[in-house]
C-alpha cells in the first residue's frame, strides 16, 4: 500500500460557457476538477486550503471512511467547514474498495463547479473481472447555470421557490456544439477501430437523473457505485445524482464521428433537449468536418426504461466478490419521502417548500454532529427519530394535504453497533415527477428490492433478493413507489442520509444516523484530527 498525497487548492477563476462568462469556484483553477488515483489499500491525503470567499468542504463520495467520519466531509454533520484562508488535511483509507467514485463540495450549492473523479484501481497483480480495456475515460456529468448560483438559491429560499433549472447539462464540465459559443467546449474522446475502452461515468448534475447513450455503440455495464456487477449490454443507461457506472465500449463501427449525449430523465419542465449535453466519440483518422449522428434516448419519461435497466443491474456475486447481503434483519426501518409546503413568515406567497422523511424536516446544526456525538456535547441533536411515521396513510394516493404540517428539528436514529438494518423508503411524492436517489455515507447497502405503489410488508419481502442485489451507495426511489435497502451498522460514527437532488437537499429531505461504538478495541470512532475546523 502507498501513500497518496494531493494539494486541493480551492480558488475562484473565471470560466465561460454558453456565451456567458462568471467567477465559479474551483480547485486548482481546474472544472472539472482534479482527479484522485489510488490503489485498494492505499493511505489518501489531501490538503485542501481554502482561498476562495466562500466556506467550503468536500466529502469523499462513496468512501466507508471506517470510524473516521472526521475525513467524510459534509459541512455540519462531521465537520465545521473550512474558512475562507484556512486548510484542513482529510486523510483516509481506501480499504476493501475498488472503482468509480467521485468527490464533490459538500456545503450549499458549491458542489455545481467543485468535483472530481476518485478512481481507485484494484490491488497490483489483481485484473479486473472483465476484459482488460485498451484505455480509460472519465465522464462526469453535470449542469451550467449562466447566473451566479448561490444568488440564484437564496433567492429562491425567500421566495419559497425553487432556483432556476441550469441551463446546460455538461460532459467533463462542457455542453458541446447544440448550444450556444459551444464548439469549442465540446467534449471529444479519439478511439482505435477494434479497441476497448472503459468509461467511468459519474452523474454529478445537483438535480437531474440522467440517460445517456453514444450513437451506434452498445455499453456493458460492469461496475455501480464502485462495485463489480454481472456485466449486461444496454444501448443508453440511466444513472442517478451521485450515482458512477462503468462501461466497457467497444470501437466496433464504422470508422465516423458519434455523438454521445446526457439528458433528464423526467422532471424536465422545458423541452429537455434543451439541456441536453453532448460531446464526440470519434474514430482515430476521420476529419472534424463530419457531422455525427446523435443517439437514440430513452424518452424522458420513459419509466418502463428506468424500472427494466434497474432490474438488470446484479452484483458480481463470485467468491472473490461476494455478497455479504444480511439474511437477518434486527431493526425495521420505514421511511416515506414528502415534498410538501409549509407555512414562511418570510416568503413571498407564505409558504415554502419543504422536503422531510416521516414528515420530519432537518433542521442543520451550528456545530460538527459527529463532534457533538464524539464530545457528548448534550443539546445539538436528539436520537429520537422514528423508525415508523406516526400515523400511517395511503402513502401512493393520499391527497397532499398528508404532506403538509411537517415538523421541524435535527432528530437522528441510533442504531447499535453491528446490528442489521433494513430500511424501506416509500415516496409519497405528489407534487414533482421524479425519482429520489437516496445516498448514505459511510456504508454500501444492498437494494433488496424496489415497486410501485405502496409497499406491503407482508407480500412484498417475499420478492426480495437476497442472493445477488446491486450494492452501492445511492439508489433511486422511484416516483410513487419504494426501495428496500440492508446494511450492517459496522461502521460507528455520525453519517448523513439524503436525497442527493440538492434542491431536495435543501428543503429539509435528509437526517443522520448515530452508530454506536462496539466494545471492541477496534470498534468505537477514532480520536479527531488536530486540525479539524473549528466552528
Ligand atoms: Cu455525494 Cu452527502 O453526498
Amino acid at each position: 500500500a502507498a501513500i497518496k498525497k494531493y494539494q486541493f487548492d480551492v480558488q475562484v477563476r473565471n470560466v465561460s460557457r454558453l456565451c456567458h462568462a462568471k467567477p465559479i469556484v474551483t480547485v486548482n483553477g481546474m472544472f472539472p476538477g482534479p482527479t484522485i488515483y489510488a490503489r485498494e489499500g492505499d493511505r489518501v491525503i489531501i490538503n485542501v486550503t481554502n482561498h476562495a470567499q466562500y466556506n467550503m468542504s468536500i466529502h469523499w463520495h462513496g468512501i466507508k471512511q471506517f470510524r473516521n467520519g472526521w475525513a467524510d466531509g459534509p459541512a455540519y454533520i462531521t465537520q465545521c467547514p473550512i474558512q475562507t484562508g484556512s486548510a484542513y488535511t482529510y486523510d483516509f483509507n481506501v480499504t476493501g474498495q475498488r472503482g468509480t467514485l467521485w468527490w464533490h463540495a459538500h456545503i450549499l450549492w458549491l458542489r455545481a463547479t467543485v468535483y472530481g473523479a476518485l478512481v481507485i484501481m484494484p490491488k497490483p497483480g489483481t485484473p479486473f473481472p472483465f476484459p482488460q480495456p485498451y484505455s480509460e475515460v472519465n465522464l462526469l456529468l453535470g449542469e451550467w447555470w449562466n447566473n451566479d448560483i448561490e444568488a440564484l438559491v437564496k433567492q429562491g429560499n425567500s421566495r419559497g421557490l425553487p432556483p432556476n433549472m441550469s441551463d446546460a447539462h455538461t460532459i467533463n464540465g462542457k455542453p458541446g456544439p447544440l448550444f450556444p459559443c459551444s464548439e469549442k467546449h465540446t467534449f471529444a474522446m479519439e478511439v482505435e477501430s477494434g479497441k476497448t475502452y472503459l468509461l467511468r461515468i459519474i452523474n454529478a448534475a445537483l438535480n437531474d437523473e440522467l440517460f445517456f447513450a453514444i450513437a451506434g455503440h452498445d455499453m456493458t455495464v460492469v461496475e455501480i457505485d464502485a462495485v463489480y456487477t454481472k456485466p449486461f449490454t444496454t444501448q443508453a443507461l440511466l444513472i442517478a445524482p451521485g450515482q458512477t457506472t462503468n462501461v466497457l465500449v467497444q470501437a466496433n463501427q464504422a470508422p465516423n464521428r458519434y455523438f454521445m449525449a446526457a439528458r433528464p430523465f423526467m422532471d424536465a419542465p422545458l423541452p429537455v433537449d434543451k439541456q441536453m449535453a453532448t460531446g464526440i466519440l470519434q474514430y482515430k483518422g476521420v476529419p472534424n468536418t463530419v457531422l455525427p449522428s446523435l443517439p437514440q434516448l430513452p424518452a424522458s419519461n420513459d419509466t418502463a426504461f428506468a424500472l427494466s435497466y434497474n432490474k438488470k443491474l446484479r452484483s458480481l456475486n463470485t467468491p472473490q466478490f461476494p455478497v455479504n447481503v444480511p439474511l437477518k434483519v434486527d431493526r425495521n426501518l420505514f421511511y416515506t419521502i414528502g415534498l410538501g409546503r409549509n407555512p414562511c413568515l418570510t416568503c413571498v406567497n407564505g409558504t415554502r417548500l419543504t422536503g422531510s422523511l416521516n414528515n420530519i424536516s432537518f433542521v442543520m446544526p451550528n456545530i460538527g454532529l459527529l463532534q457533538a456525538h464524539y464530545s457528548k456535547i448534550k443539546g445539538v441533536f436528539r436520537t429520537d427519530f422514528p423508525d415508523r411515521p406516526s400515523t400511517p396513510f395511503n402513502y401512493t394516493s393520499a391527497p397532499l394535504t398528508a404532506n403538509l404540517g411537517t415538523s421541524q428539528g435535527t432528530r437522528l436514529s441510533k442504531l447499535a453497533f453491528n446490528s442489521t438494518v433494513e430500511l424501506v423508503l416509500q415516496d409519497t411524492n405528489l407534487l414533482t415527477v421524479e425519482s429520489h436517489p437516496f445516498h448514505l455515507h459511510g456504508y454500501n447497502f444492498f437494494v433488496v428490492g424496489s415497486g410501485i405503489g405502496n409497499f406491503d410488508p407482508a407480500k412484498d419481502p417475499a420478492n426480495y433478493n437476497l442472493i445477488d442485489p446491486p450494492e452501492r451507495n445511492t439508489v433511486g426511489v422511484p416516483t410513487g413507489g419504494w426501495t428496500a435497502i440492508r446494511f450492517r451498522a459496522d461502521n460507528p460514527g455520525v453519517w448523513f442520509m439524503h436525497c442527493h437532488l440538492e434542491l431536495h437537499t435543501g428543503w429539509g429531505l435528509k437526517m443522520a444516523f448515530v452508530v454506536e461504538d462496539g466494545e471492541g478495541p477496534d470498534q468505537s470512532v477514532l480520536p479527531p484530527p488536530k486540525d479539524l475546523p473549528p466552528c
